[in-house]
């Protein structure tokens, strides 16, 4: 059942199918009620190479290569690496498929992810490239909208923003239209809007969609509100940040006018959009989607090895 998963690259939240997802659900939720002493990965190494910086995705994913048996190799920050002596990437990735059974890439230009998986023999998972994708974090946002709601259909949803740089939006919103929402809200500054492919994708789908400027348009009607931060090192000119960098802010006061049971995600980190007030409340849920980070990623490894 699980054989279509083996050894397979992870690039794009559109290379896999509803069952295809649902089956790493499955996987995840059995991880979650397994005896962690179970060490499937023994001997198995994995590589993970970050050209940008993280806290949750490599070490979660470290995290995940430890408990399932497996080692860690590789560099935080490309400045540790010989791209400094003049390597070109090709070369890299190279020498990473020589050491490693499988390859875990940030990157920040937008398709490093895909080239480095023509060039590498070993699976290579895409732990974001540019402003892109982010896979594996839409497979662990999808997995904490299941866990909470028991279902990821029929729910009203709003992605709030920065919708042209985050990758994380991008790959929640794809990720979604494998499943089938009631509608989408996205809601960012006219200057961040969600980028045009993504639109196409969603309309070939005939996915209901809307473009808001204004969160407390939709507030009280969505059951998921999905926050971004604003992808500082993504713009070419700062004042446009600065300018735009405190747009939008999710507070507790303001959430008196939201649905009761409303499930607030963030990919993390975040910065000024969303309050500290609002992690005392019950909708805050991004601390538990982040855990289950460590739980879905074991889950895929486990699915790529095939065990
Ligand atoms: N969500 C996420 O990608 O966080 P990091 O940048 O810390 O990995």
């Amino acid at each position: 059942m699980f054989e279509m998963w083996k050894g397979r690259d992870v690039i794009s939240i559109l290379d896999f199918s509803r069952t295809d997802l649902e089956e790493l659900f499955d996987r995840a939720d059995y991880v979650l009620k397994s005896d962690l002493r179970e060490k499937p990965l023994d001997g198995k190494i994995m590589a993970t190479a970050f050209f940008e910086p993280s806290t949750r995705t490599r070490l979660s994913f470290e995290s995940a290569m430890l408990r399932l048996g497996g080692s860690n190799i590789g560099f935080a920050e490309a400045g540790t690496s010989s791209q400094v002596k003049g390597e070109n990437f090709a070369d890299t990735i190279r020498m990473l498929d020589n050491y490693s059974d499988i390859i875990v890439l940030r990157h920040p230009l937008e398709g490093a992810a895909r080239f480095a998986a023509e060039i590498s023999n070993s699976p290579v998972v895409n732990a974001g490239d540019g402003k892109r994708e982010h896979p594996t974090q839409a497979m662990l946002d999808l997995y904490a909208i299941k866990r909470n709601f028991g279902k990821i259909d029929g729910l009203t949803y709003c992605v709030l923003g920065d919708l042209k740089y985050s990758r994380a939006a991008a790959s929640f919103v794809l990720g979604l239209t494998r499943f089938n929402p009631d509608r989408i809200y996205l809601v960012s500054p006219p200057q961040l809007s969600v980028r045009e492919e993504i639109k196409d994708h969603l309309k070939m789908l005939n996915i209901k969609f809307d473009e808001k400027a204004e969160l407390r348009e939709v507030l009280h009607e969505i059951d998921v509100l999905y926050v971004t931060r604003i992808q500082r090192e993504r713009f070419p000119d700062l004042r446009e940040y600065e300018a735009l960098k405190n747009s939008y802010v999710v507070d507790a006061k303001m959430l008196e006018n939201a649905k009761s049971n409303l499930a607030i995600l963030h990919p993390l980190p975040r910065v000024n959009e969303l309050s500290l007030d609002v992690d005392k409340t019950k909708m805050a849920k991004y601390f538990e989607q982040a855990r289950m980070g460590v739980y879905v990623r074991m889950a895929l490894l486990r699915l790529i090895f095939g065990v």
